[in-house]
């Protein structure tokens, strides 16, 4: 049956009448710069670091030889990869002319017994030369044309004669990048160095030790690193990567994890001591995530960096307990819990003690005689509820109370939002309880208002590890609304970090999201990254107080858009921070009482794009920040993009206060 003519005429009008535009959602937002706000805790944004996706060792710490102490633990592989590591993992054997050469590992007579392995080299065949080559990490050393780059390793001769082994640089053709012949060796162990400066540039070099006269030699933690790392340390940091964590203007930085702290049963846990001292004494781990540890990114590096890039540190230490998410689940017993308390002090002293007490001349003797001023301390991470935990924690607090008062301890209430062990955080009295959650964008916006009800008594939070699984604009953008909540309420919420940080594009575990991707020679920021960075350098000290308006949605709940005012006395600016996870613009009308605001080069940074825009290899800048001229006044309009950020830097006197 035909419509009937008015219906007919009904579609036609409909299919061609300009369509009317959805209402515009206006928020208005009323700043009271007459009263006093909240101080803003200068520790709010800091960083997470745990040795997770290749992040440390094949990452941010810059030796490029794989494996250098013959050290890998032959009983894990990579996890979910079943790569079988073994103590020759990355080495493969060298034999020129007619020589061969018969690679093994020893342990008998060490260098330095806590990392005992070591390479035991035998010529075979004819006249030639013999040795070992290391491949570097993930297939290939990435060397540049000129750059010098800083050859080390324990030597000795195999037999009563001695021996002077060539280092090479070499290409994947087998071409020589460089080639340096070292002093004479006899059959005691003795560190020989060299520099070697490639005459081209190559993403898959290889290192090649080789011995032309002579019959047998051993060696030990065969070390190539460049010259040029960040602050031009020795056993230094990439200086792309370093560079990006400083650029986010992190106030802490947490350091070595994560679940490697606790690890995969006691024997695995962190022992910070392990980590300390010259880098042959350093006891090597597997890594909790399914490689290995080497440890040469130890607690001195970590000290190191943060006094580099001006952050506080925030070591965290294991409670006596394994990973609750790894079986067998171990406790350590009530004598031998001494030690692992023991240890916590002792983190104090080393890093705090005079240069002439026990701990302090080992950190003195690493090269810093002054103290690094630790002043946080974390026990325990996302512990499970347990009798053994709950038994064990309050042990560590009581001591650390009574010898290091002036520690603020972060204690953990366990993983997710539900923060099941905050009861024990707060009878036990820690200065900070972590918690830790990986949601959903939608719980971050939907959540924003987390602590805006909460009981302000008890231990301040620290918000130690969350993300929204994802790396794409709608991640960023309900992380930033979270943030804008967390700034809000930063008067309980003194600290948070997004975890975790670093992840290896051809290496990783931990696969939903990390702040920064890299490869050997690239790094990646993600918009969350971007979201962190101009968040953190945009925090004043005060907060401003402020009514915000915007109509709720259709069902009466609330139409998120998160919004942040702080000033800034130091710098002389307000800052106001939108995060519209909508999916439409809105628009904001902003009147600013109390006088103070000013128009003199305002500017707005806009972060924005489609929800799923992400940035790659491929395209590592397609969402980025763009930073404009604005026009501010004591009262203005603006529009909030939908799926954006927006800041806002309007120079600023202070006001008067009444
Ligand atoms: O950030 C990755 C992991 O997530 C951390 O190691 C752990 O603490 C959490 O479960």
């Amino acid at each position: 049956m035909s419509p009937r003519p008015a219906a007919l005429l009904r579609r036609i009008f409909d299919r061609f009448a300009p369509r009317k535009a959805p209402p515009r959602l206006v928020g208005r937002l009323t700043l009271h710069r007459d009263q006093i706000g909240k101080p803003i805790p200068p520790h709010l944004y800091g960083l997470f670091f745990e040795d997770i996706n290749g992040a440390a060792d094949g990452g941010l710490y810059a030796e490029l030889v794989e494996n250098r102490s013959f050290a890998y633990f032959p009983i894990h592989g990579v996890r979910g990869e079943g790569t079988a590591l073994s103590p020759k993992t990355a080495w493969e054997t060298v034999g020129r002319g007619k020589r061969e050469c018969r690679f093994d590992i020893a342990i008998l007579d060490p260098v330095d017994e806590r990392s005992p392995n070591y390479a035991v080299l035998r010529a075979s065949g004819g006249p030639g030369s013999f040795g070992i080559a290391n491949r570097g990490y993930r297939g290939g050393m990435r060397v540049e044309a000129g750059a010098p780059y800083d050859f080390s390793a324990f030597i000795r001769s195999g037999s009563a004669m001695s021996v002077a082994p060539t280092v090479a640089l070499e290409g994947p053709d087998g071409q020589i990048l460089a080639r340096e012949t070292l002093a004479a060796v006899s059959s005691a162990w003795e560190k020989r160095e060299a520099v070697l400066i490639p005459r081209r540039s190559e993403s898959r070099a290889r290192l090649v030790v080789t011995l032309d006269i002579g019959d047998a030699f051993h060696l030990a933690h065969v070390s190539l690193f460049p010259r040029e790392t960040f602050h031009g340390r020795r056993n230094g940091l990439r200086k792309d990567l370093a560079q990006a964590i400083a650029d986010l203007k992190p106030r802490f930085l947490r350091f070595p994890g994560g679940c490697i702290v606790h690890g995969d049963g006691l024997a695995n846990a962190y022992r910070w001591k392990d980590s300390v001292g010259p880098i042959e004494s350093r006891r090597p781990n597997w890594n909790r995530w399914g490689y290995h540890q080497t440890y040469g990114l130890g607690f001195f590096e970590y000290f190191q960096f943060c006094e580099d890039i001006g952050c506080e540190p925030m070591p965290i230490l294991p409670a006596g307990v394994s990973c609750g998410f790894s079986k067998p689940f171990q406790a350590v017993g009530d004598e031998a819990l001494e030690a692992w308390i023991q240890d916590c002090v002792d983190l104090v002293a080393f890093a705090n003690g005079p240069a002439s007490s026990g701990w302090g001349a080992v950190r003195a003797a690493m090269g810093h005689p002054e103290p690094f001023g630790l002043k946080l301390l974390g026990v325990g991470n996302e512990e499970h509820d347990t009798p053994a935990f709950r038994k064990r924690f309050p042990k560590f607090v009581e001591r650390l109370r009574r010898e290091c008062p002036g520690i603020e301890i972060i204690g953990t209430s366990g993983l997710g939002p539900e923060a099941p062990l905050a009861d024990l955080m707060a009878q036990t009295g820690v200065s900070y309880t972590d918690e830790h959650y990986y949601m959903e964008p939608a719980w971050f916006v939907e959540n924003h208002r987390r602590f805006d009800g909460a009981k302000r008594e008890g231990p301040k939070v620290y918000v130690g590890e969350y993300a929204s699984r994802g790396n794409a604009m709608e991640n960023a953008v309900a992380e930033a609304v979270y943030l804008t909540g967390l700034e809000r309420n930063s008067d309980l919420v003194a600290m948070h970090s997004y975890a975790p940080l670093l992840a290896h594009y051809d290496f990783c575990q931990w696969k939903h999201a990390n702040l920064i991707w890299f490869d050997d020679g690239r790094v990646v920021t993600t918009p969350n990254y971007h979201v962190q960075r101009l968040f953190a350098s945009h925090l004043g000290e005060t907060w401003v107080p402020h009514d915000w308006n915007l109509p709720p949605r259709a069902d009466g709940r609330e139409t998120v858009v998160g919004v942040s005012s702080t000033y800034s006395a130091r710098e002389g600016a307000l800052f106001l921070k939108f995060a519209n996870p909508q999916a439409s613009p809105v628009d904001i009308e902003v009147d600013i009482r109390g006088g103070g605001a000013t128009t003199a080069a305002a500017t707005r940074t806009l972060l924005a794009g489609p929800p799923e825009a992400t940035n790659d290899l491929a395209a590592p800048n397609r969402v980025a920040p763009v930073e404009e001229p604005f026009q501010a006044g004591p009262s203005f309009s603006l529009e909030i993009p939908p799926c954006s950020v927006v800041l806002l830097r309007i120079p600023s006197k202070s006001p008067e206060i009444r």
